[in-house]
């Protein structure tokens, strides 16, 4: 973000105090955050036991092995039983869990028995491949209602799930599928996207069939979702029809309690490295937290309101926000298959209009590009039904805050600003709508129970108002445990920078500012980590992708300021010098573009790639992003003075502008 946009942030004043009715009828009471500092593992305790054990636990944090943790750890759980059997034994079974909205037009809902019955069956059918408790399972589908089936399928043998975000590559796939180790692949044929139909078992059969010179991959079995309806590829005894073997299945199974520890789900996000970490997640702790956060930050009233929470099932928003939290909490909730535009540009509203969503959460990138169309796309729907919007994956400008409450929110729903990450799990920090007292742009306050703070470079904490780095002080139930086979990656990644003398500090990677108040403003990522559309990008992963083209030299990535995305990938390619003559910029552009959508998937397919003669560097060699960066944003460029060669920069302005 850019100093001009943080000072707009800061100097934001209007407040937006919960009206008197929204108070009265909030889920949470306003002393829940002293309560929470009062005894911080007391209060998550009481919040674990809202949930359903197989086996009470009496243990409610054990951090002898830092920065290991285990949360509820002599307890059993079945998350799934959780997510579904409670709510039917309890005589919800006719409240519907899921709407789903096909990009088409078609629709199929779900009531919680329905959806327990099937994800039964599901499970029968995994069981039946010689699935077990531990074993992975990736996953690579549309957003169709399989996948969160196959996904709670999996959660209730006491499985693992790698969801791949249907975007991805199959370079993408096969890589996450051999980090794993998995044993099975649950895809469709095809999903819809824009109107048409988009392939996903091809990208599954490439990324699974046996490299050149390479061991075969670890996938034994392949069940095939029908979706898109598009022409497949079979391999006997390999892939089967999700159909058939649902209907084959025993419809009977029994969630037996698994220990509050066993893995949920793996989760492959970027860093500052080229190879994606499979962030780890587990049961007892992760479910607690998701449904805690999910029912108080959204004000879930799961008798009456319709939830909808845009994200794919392959982001981590996702998982916990429409699989895991919402179900757990027994709330009824729209999911929807396409893009917020097609076939017309106001899709979305019209979803809102038709099921009377009542609580809707989405990324300001959307929020940015319904500002572009205007005002009277939205206005000739009835949103009516609207009472508390959320904003999740990247900071939120005031314009944009006030936008979405005036606009969508008819000037009188709360907004929440929730800040966290695939590694934390669950919400850290946002304002609860029925207590706080909004500030547009800020994400505001640590959920009851999380302690944050913001420190300078030393590792003190700074004297608000001021700026620093974000800190997990303690550690959380829904916190990573791990990255998947890499555990000193997990403790030089996360813990290393500020955890010292016995005290551990979890390091998120995002600068914040603290104001007076004590609220807290994301600042953006301070590490080589890019935030395109609010989907994590790694600079160095792209670069790796864009040199693994036989035409380049050298290639640098940065994220440049971008009105709709929030940042842009824009790159700077070096050819190699057999190369400079062989096509034009132009073509050698359009070229590496392509190459990168394909390598890694289309989120990361660059805005920009210019062709340069020379990168800037340091004496050691290392590339001044910094200066690309002024470059991208068309800022007049920084401090050169330590570059090895200063007249480099100038060199490349004079070709690029
Ligand atoms: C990064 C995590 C959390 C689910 C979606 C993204 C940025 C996330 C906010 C927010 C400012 C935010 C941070 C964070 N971020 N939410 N409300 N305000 N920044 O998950 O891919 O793991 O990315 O997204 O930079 O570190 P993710």
């Amino acid at each position: 973000m850019s100093n001009n946009s943080i000072d707009t942030l800061l100097s934001e004043t209007r407040r937006f105090p919960p009206t008197a009715a929204f108070a009265e009828n909030s889920v949470t009471a306003a002393d829940i955050y002293e309560k929470a500092k009062a005894d911080r593992l007391g209060f998550w305790a009481d919040r674990a036991r809202e949930l359903h054990w197989h086996e009470p636990f009496t243990e409610t944090l054990d951090w002898s092995n830092p920065p290991f943790a285990k949360w509820f750890a002599d307890g059993r759980i079945n998350v799934a039983y959780n997510c579904l059997d409670r709510h039917v034994l309890a005589g919800n079974g006719e409240r519907v869990a899921l709407h789903w909205e096909g990009e088409p037009g078609d629709s199929r809902s779900y009531t919680y028995a329905e959806l327990t019955a099937e994800v039964k069956r599901a499970a029968n059918v995994l069981l039946g491949l010689g699935i077990g408790q531990g074993d992975r399972v990736a996953i690579y589908m549309p957003l169709v209602p399989e996948a969160v089936i196959a996904m709670l399928a999996v959660a209730r043998i006491g499985a693992v799930h790698s969801v791949i975000f249907g975007g991805f590559s199959s370079d993408s796939i096969r890589a996450r599928v051999a980090d794993a180790n998995a044993r099975l692949v649950i895809t469709a044929d095809g999903g819809w996207r824009k109107g048409k139909v988009f392939p996903l078992k091809d990208a599954v059969d490439a990324a699974i069939a046996p490299a050149e010179g390479e061991e075969p991959t670890s996938v034994t079995d392949v069940l095939v979702v029908r979706r898109g309806e598009n022409d497949v590829q079979w391999t006997e005894g390999r892939d089967h029809w999700w159909h058939d073997a649902i209907a084959a299945a025993e419809p009977e199974h029994e969630a037996e309690g698994f220990e509050a520890e066993n893995p949920l789900f793996i989760l492959y996000t970027s860093g500052t490295t080229g190879k994606p970490k499979g962030i780890l997640h587990t049961s007892g702790g992760y479910l607690t937290q998701t449904a805690f956060t999910h029912k108080s930050v959204f004000d879930l009233h799961p008798e009456t309101d319709v939830y909808w929470c845009t994200a794919d099932v392959g982001w981590v928003t996702g998982h916990s926000y429409v699989v895991y939290g919402p179900l757990a909490n027994g709330a009824t909730q729209v999911l929807y298959e396409g893009t917020p535009d097609t076939p017309h540009p106001g899709r979305w509203w019209e979803i809102v209009e038709k099921y009377g969503v009542s609580i809707f959460y989405t990324a300001p990138t959307a929020i940015r590009s319904f500002m572009k169309v205007g005002r009277q796309v939205p206005n000739t729907f009835d949103l009516s039904s609207l009472r508390v919007l959320g904003s999740v994956g990247e900071p939120i400008n005031p314009e944009a805050w006030i936008w979405y409450r005036e606009v969508i929110g008819g000037g009188e729903t709360p907004i929440v600003d929730t800040w966290w990450q695939t590694e934390t799990g669950a919400i850290m920090i946002s304002a609860l709508p029925g207590i706080t007292e909004a500030k547009p742009g800020s994400a505001q306050t640590p959920i009851p129970g999380i302690v944050i703070d913001i420190l300078g470079d030393d590792g003190t904490r700074v004297d608000p108002p001021r700026g620093g780095l974000l800190v997990v002080s303690e550690p959380w139930p829904s916190m990573l445990r791990g990255i998947w086979g890499d555990p000193d990656r997990f403790i030089e990644t996360y813990w290393s920078k500020f955890s010292k003398d016995g005290v551990w500090k979890y390091f998120a990677g995002d600068g914040a500012h603290v104001d007076a108040d004590g609220d807290i403003t994301l600042l953006g990522r301070v590490d080589d980590v890019m935030n395109v559309s609010g989907h994590r990008l790694s600079t160095t992963e792209i670069e790796s992708a864009l040199v693994s083209h036989a035409i380049v030299a050298e290639a640098a990535v940065v994220g440049a300021a971008d009105d709709t995305t929030g940042q842009a990938v824009v790159a700077f390619v070096i050819l190699k010098s057999n190369q400079a003559d062989a096509q034009t910029a132009d073509e050698a552009s359009a070229l590496l573009r392509t190459h990168v959508a394909d390598r890694i998937g289309a989120i990361a397919r660059p805005k920009q790639v210019f062709i340069v003669a020379e990168l800037p560097k340091t004496r050691s060699g290392k590339i001044m992003r910094r200066l690309l960066q002024d470059v991208a944003e068309g800022r007049a460029v920084g401090d050169t003075t330590t570059l090895a060669d200063t007249s480099v920069m100038q060199i490349i302005t004079d070709k690029i502008r």
